[in-house]
């Protein structure tokens, strides 16, 4: 939700500024802007639309001088998508310009009490108080005048601040929203995520809620809420520049659907030795593991399905009852949870709104809480008692695929290492750890067995509905697999629990209307075999998601798609494979913009 960036150096700022922003444009995109200062003060440029119109507006920022400056691109929650709301925003007195991510739920109150001391306002955004309450509280100190506003604020915020009062300075601010400051030499940083910083320094610190940055060309300060200078080391960002280029991929999301074996490898990879699950991490859990009474797995979206996917597995092998919950609910349904509870949150980029409320929730409840997070150094990663990084690697596209693999990935690993040090495995470890193991092989091996998929989207494509079904884990991923379709080709796509469909549903199937059937749990394959007759009777399509022997289901299903042979226990990381790149080719067809979708952000940090 919105992405900021800040420099100050010695070289012109604004082409930076622009380079960051691209970085940062899967955060939002629906209007952007620069506030670049110089000796004559600071200069705004604002446009609607995507970074490339900015780039235009300002000739790729060489027609903004200045060595200092902020930025941002917009994902509007306060005020439509136009250049009057797009960031940066100016005081009265042109001398202090704010960038922000978040929101300021107070917003109203405030500007009623700015517009009654005079000030005028030139958007509809909740940001815009702040850079009035700066110019107000500015007494000589920006410091000063910064904490003073800080704590008029209410929500989240991290903010970005130039002034014409001290030449050669950005100030950043965060409260519960991502900030992260990037340490060069003879130049500093600020983003919204480190991918807007490794092309010019793999050096960052982390700001904690509360505090705020001054940085200058040669310093960086940090400060706590109430002023007082706090040191703080930088960490050394490890991964790839390359990772986060689209590597000659037409879109960032198919990279992200190929690079998945790798991602679970790297996922898997380290935590397996002689045949065992190894989370150094969780050392500290273990003694408390025999007291826990109930799991409850929350998260948001894509998070949430994985949730749903893997706790088939953990409830399994641990025998553990295992809830999953929607952060959204689960924060404001006043949970039944103590210390026998714990809780499993999900979040690929840590930075979840929902989800950092309930997992605050659930800790002030004397939950004991375990993060998986792809985002090293987030805030859900931060908040957890214990934190297992998902190393997917940085995830561009808005919509997650490897993100929501290597979740899952986790949640197997998790089932077989508390159900050993429960002594509940009923099977010898090695050969869950082989299945594991395997787990990347089979991921390829999807990608490589449906090469029918671009033509099977020219036959789907421009249907009004697309209906999911399956049973178990194969519903878990046909709640996924549905949520894909939607999001980036924008066809309504549904999800049943395939016994479901004659409660309801099925009034809704007519001749031609496609079903995608997922049967890939051989347990259950036969009821959901019947529930592919019952649409078919009604004249409906099935497009068959199995096994290449699975002959029932070859012979009745209008079209196929394959998993190779897996063991349903951890087959849905497989399923959803297919089903995601089904999704991509059909926004293909329908021309939709793939990485970036209509109202989406990827880092959902409002409630
Ligand atoms: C869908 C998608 C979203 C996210 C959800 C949670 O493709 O990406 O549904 O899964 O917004 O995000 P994280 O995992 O960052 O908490």
């Amino acid at each position: 939700m919105c992405g900021i960036v800040g420099f100050t150096g010695r070289q012109n700022a604004a082409p930076i500024l622009l380079d960051g922003l691209k970085k940062l444009e899967y955060r939002g995109y629906d209007s952007a802007g620069i506030a670049v200062m110089d000796d004559n003060g600071i200069t705004v440029q604002k446009v609607k639309g995507r970074i490339a119109n900015l780039c235009e507006k300002t000739k790729d920022g060489e027609a903004v001088p200045g060595f200092t400056g902020i930025g941002h691109t917009r994902w509007a929650t306060h005020g439509a998508p136009t250049e009057e709301n797009a960031h940066p925003h100016l005081s009265n007195d042109g001398r202090f310009a704010v960038v922000h991510n978040g929101i300021i739920e107070n917003y109203s109150t405030l500007r009623e009490e700015l517009l009654a001391d005079g000030y005028h306002f030139e958007s509809e955004t909740d940001t815009e108080v702040i850079v009035h309450l700066l110019e107000m509280y500015y007494n000589g100190s920006i410091r000063e005048a910064l904490i003073r506003t800080a704590n008029r604020l209410s929500g989240s915020y991290a903010l970005g601040v130039i002034s014409s009062e001290e030449p050669g300075k950005i100030y950043a601010v965060r409260e519960a929203s991502p900030l992260i400051l990037g340490v060069g030499i003879g130049e500093n940083y600020f983003a919204s995520d480190v991918t807007a910083l490794v092309n010019h320094t793999r050096n960052v610190i982390y700001l904690e809620d509360g505090e705020f940055a001054e940085l200058s060309e040669s310093s960086i300060k940090i400060f706590d809420v109430l002023g007082q200078e706090v040191s703080k080391k930088p960490t050394r960002v490890l991964w790839d520049v390359q990772a986060a280029e689209k590597g000659g991929f037409e879109h960032f999301m198919l990279k992200e659907i190929m690079e998945q074996p790798g991602a679970v490898k790297a996922t898997i990879a380290p935590r397996i030795r002689d045949g065992k699950v190894v989370f150094e991490e969780l050392q500290g859990i273990l003694p408390y593991l025999a007291d826990i009474r109930k799991i409850i797995i929350t998260a948001c979206g894509s998070a949430y399905y994985a949730g749903c996917a893997g706790r088939y597995a953990l409830e399994r092998l641990t025998r553990i009852p295992v809830e999953v919950e929607l952060a959204s609910e689960l924060r404001y349904s006043e949970p039944l949870i103590d210390d026998t509870t714990l809780v499993i949150v999900i979040s690929q980029s840590g930075e979840t709104a929902d989800t950092i409320a309930a997992l605050k929730e659930c800790k002030t409840r004397g939950a004991r809480t375990l993060a998986i997070v792809n985002v090293v150094g987030s805030t859900v990663a931060k908040l957890a008692d214990y934190t297992i990084y998902t190393w997917a690697g940085p995830e561009i596209a808005v919509a997650t695929t490897k993100g929501y693999t290597t979740q899952i990935t986790v949640l197997y690993m998790l089932s077989v290492y508390f159900s050993d040090h429960l002594w509940r495995l009923t099977v010898p470890e090695e050969t869950l750890t082989d299945m594991l193991m395997e787990l990347p092989r089979r991921i390829q091996q999807a990608i490589d067995m449906n090469p029918t998929i671009p033509a099977l989207a020219k036959k789907y494509h421009d249907h009004k509905a697309l209906f999911f079904i399956g049973r178990n884990t194969d519903y878990a991923t046909a709640l996924e697999g549905a949520l894909k379709m939607k999001e980036i080709s924008y066809l309504h796509a549904e999800a049943y629990a395939a016994g479901e469909l004659k409660h309801g549903t099925i009034a809704l199937i007519e001749e031609h209307q496609p079903v995608i059937a997922l049967c890939c749990n051989p347990s259950i394959m036969e009821k959901t075999l019947s529930n592919i007759v019952e649409v078919k009777s009604r004249g409906a399509e099935v497009l068959a998601l199995t096994f290449r022997n699975n002959q029932k289901i070859l012979s009745t299903a209008d079209d196929l798609l394959f998993i190779p042979d897996v063991d349903a226990l951890f087959s849905a990381v497989i399923e959803i494979v297919p089903l995601q790149l089904l999704a991509y080719y059909v926004a293909k067809e329908n021309g939709c913009d793939i990485d970036k979708p209509k109202n989406l952000a990827k880092s959902v940090t409002v409630e």
